[in-house]
């Protein structure tokens, strides 16, 4: 239950977007993508999740190469929450967490009551049971994330690509969802820009800059001050923390 990315380079209009990224996720792990604005996660998750092809390289789920799998067995294995999952269309929360479901068989055959078991069950998971028949379009911002990281759960997938999913919820739905995933044992990938929050809940943590990988490894290992500087330009203090067998960012000015 591996994904493993080897010297992936992919580029849009001649712009090098992702450049030379090798990068391994074990089995079972949650881990961490950091970087600036523009640094390149989303473009290397869409990579790694098979919605990018890159100009080079190769990426490999268990081994298999995903270019020679199609669409559909992929997203019967790699579950995605796109950074902007916008949807206008006037469907029910429970419609949407349904569409989760669509890789695993025809968008109108062969639905059991298993289907809605699981259904149900990632909706709860996600606290968003009361929603059920409300348009989706009438949901706060942080919401939609929820209902959409319940549309991925519903996928039942062996890996959960995750881009920016606690941007807009509040911090007790920020730390439920990612000591959710965590607790999953799926192996997952998760973009953020909360460095303390990713230095609580992920296994290891990658960081991008100007489309490359330029750290990777445990969270101790990778949350330096040195880095905060060179990656994010500020000034920041890292100390283990009282609380978490983690460290923690303490930012300067
Ligand atoms: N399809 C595209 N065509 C051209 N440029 C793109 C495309 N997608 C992303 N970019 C550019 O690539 C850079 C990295 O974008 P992105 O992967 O979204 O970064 P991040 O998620 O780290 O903010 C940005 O400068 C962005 O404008
Ligand atoms: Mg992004």
């Amino acid at each position: 239950m591996s994904i493993a990315a080897t010297d992936i380079s992919w580029a849009s209009g001649g712009e090098a977007i992702v450049q030379g990224v090798t990068l391994e996720v074990r089995e079972g792990e949650t881990f961490g993508l950091l970087g600036p604005n523009g640094s390149g996660k989303s473009s290397l998750l869409r990579v790694l999740a098979g919605l990018r092809v890159p100009q080079s390289g190769q990426v490999a789920l268990d081994g298999a190469d995903l270019r020679a799998m199609a669409p559909r067995r992929i997203a019967r294995r790699i579950a995605v929450v796109e950074q902007h999952a916008a949807t206008d269309i006037a469907i029910s929360v429970i419609e949407v967490v349904r569409l989760g479901r669509t890789p695993h068989h025809g968008i109108l055959s062969g639905w059991t009551a298993e289907d809605d078991r699981i259904v149900e069950k990632a909706l709860a998971r996600v606290d968003l049971g009361h929603r059920r028949n409300q348009p989706f379009h009438t949901l706060s911002g942080g919401e939609r994330q929820r209902v959409q990281l319940a549309r991925a759960l519903a996928q039942n997938p062996t890996h959960l690509i995750l881009d920016e999913p606690t941007n807009h919820l509040d911090i007790q739905h920020q730390l439920e969802i990612l000591a959710l995933v965590q607790a999953l044992p799926i192996t997952s990938i998760v973009a953020l820009h909360d460095l303390n929050l990713a230095a609580m809940f992920c296994d290891r943590l990658g960081v991008m800059k100007a489309g490359r990988l330029i750290a990777c490894g445990a969270p101790e290992d990778v949350l330096s001050a040195a880095m905060i500087a060179d990656v994010f330009g500020v000034r920041a203090h890292v100390a283990p923390s009282a609380h978490h067998g983690r460290v923690h960012v303490q930012f300067l000015r």
